[in-house]
């Protein structure tokens, strides 16, 4: 049995989980229930999203979150789009506070009146019935344009096996299939999953997706916050697939107002390989975005900025991938996002950093008139603060002016003193 929450039932209910997005606009304070607040989708990336599904023409018919949690993210879906929505939630305290966090955006962007919000349904409820919801919602006629899915998973998930999404996917899938407004593309989807999936999890989605839809058109689509992490991993489908695009790579801006950077293929893009050489004073070593690594994306925007054909991966794995190439990178600012570090290696270092070694580096970083030397590789984490310490504070005492970084190269016990781009050019 579902059951539309009014906006009155919202306003009486007792919530007490209240906080402001640092994300959203300031006064716009939501509401959460039972630590719903973790779960919910942060209003600066559902807003970016939902600007992107802004790019496809949905058929006619509701906007549905059939899992809505707090009801962020389908809140920006109704507002951006502005077409009314319906948000199911199984715990009837959520949805009380996306009832309520509906009413809030309204006021806020003074949009009590339109349809995106006075038409609009939060319900408590299956979000796997749909014959019950769409009972609730008195309509026979009633279709949906575009279905989102942020299935909850346990916390302290190890595996992120599809079993532990709530709802589950194919109990979804099948339950609204015969519900989607007709279109030359097929239904909209999209589902926001766990970003640790790995690769043959994601085929075990689509795998879901084709039994009963099959060769739907697909994006993947990675969106970092930066810190070197994918923060969401979504599946955008048929009606909703992002034009040619096969993968995308979704850079949050740090500035609010910002637009997000965004990478696209329409390939499907090989996986890449470690390459190293012995190492080379006088090449380049760029640090990248991790998170734009795990998108399978890197290729592609190092086509943008470089002529180089770039293989030469030293590390690949972990929060600091690691290539090497022969001339600089064309970055302008926006660039600079997906590039932690990027520099000319001026020193060959044959030891590994230690204790006793700190002070060998700081010698050949005063002999290339160096200001500064970040250690951009991975060190024990009770160690690193001193060694970083002890480059700082050698260093600013004397009068070099060129910043810099260090890497271990993964062939051996050998540093790469490199001097910043910016510097060496
Ligand atoms: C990750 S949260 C969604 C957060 C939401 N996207 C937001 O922006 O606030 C997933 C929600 O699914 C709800 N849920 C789990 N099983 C459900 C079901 N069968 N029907 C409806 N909701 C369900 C959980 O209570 C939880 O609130």
């Amino acid at each position: 049995m579902h059951r539309i929450i009014s906006p009155d039932e919202a306003v009486d209910a007792t919530l007490t989980e209240r906080s402001q997005d640092p994300t959203a606009p300031k006064g716009m304070e939501f509401h959460h229930a039972k630590q719903g607040r973790p779960l919910s989708t942060p209003w600066q990336v559902a807003t970016i999203r939902s600007l992107m599904l802004a790019e496809t023409h949905l058929a006619d018919g509701w906007l549905l979150d059939c899992a809505c949690g707090s009801g962020i993210q389908i809140i920006t879906h109704a507002s951006v789009l502005n077409r009314p929505a319906v948000g199911i939630e199984l715990d009837e305290e959520r949805a009380m506070a996306s009832a309520m966090n509906f009413l809030t955006v309204a006021q806020h962007q003074d949009a009590e009146a339109l349809p995106w919000y006075a038409e609009s349904r939060i319900l408590v409820g299956d979000g796997t019935d749909a014959v019950g919801a769409m009972e609730a919602l008195g309509g026979k006629e009633a279709s949906i344009a575009l279905l989102h899915i942020d299935p909850a998973r346990p916390r302290n998930s190890r595996t992120h096996d599809l079993s532990e999404m709530q709802p589950p996917l194919n109990e979804v899938f099948r339950s609204w299939a015969p519900y989607f407004s007709e279109h030359p593309k097929g239904p909209a989807l999209l589902l926001d999953l766990s970003p640790r999936l790995t690769h043959g999890q994601r085929t075990e989605v689509e795998e879901l997706v084709d039994a009963v839809w099959p060769k739907i058109d697909r994006t993947w689509v990675w969106t970092s916050r930066g810190r070197g992490r994918v923060d969401r991993l979504a599946l955008w489908l048929g009606a909703a697939a992002l034009g040619p695009d096969k993968r995308r790579f979704v850079r949050v801006p740090p500035q609010l107002g910002d637009g997000a950077l965004v990478i696209s293929s329409p390939l499907d893009v090989p996986e890449l390989e470690l390459l190293f050489h012995p190492p080379q004073r006088g090449e380049y070593v760029s640090i990248l975005d991790a998170a734009l690594i795990e998108s399978g994306l890197a290729v592609s925007w190092l086509s943008e900025v470089s002529e180089e054909v770039m293989t030469r991966w030293a590390v690949l794995e972990g929060r600091r991938p690691q290539l090497h190439h022969q001339a600089p990178l064309r970055l302008d600012k926006a660039d600079d996002l997906l590039v932690q570090a990027t520099g000319k290696v001026v020193e060959l270092l044959p030891f590994d950093l230690d204790d006793t070694t700190v002070d060998r580096v700081v010698e050949a970083a005063l002999e290339n008139n160096m200001a500064s030397v970040k250690i951009r590789m991975d060190a024990p984490p009770e160690k690193q603060p001193r060694w970083q310490g002890s480059l700082d504070r050698q260093l600013a005492r004397r009068h070099g002016t060129k910043d810099g970084f260090l890497v271990r190269h993964p062939g051996g016990n050998m540093l790469l003193l490199c001097v910043c781009h910016s510097e060496s050019s």
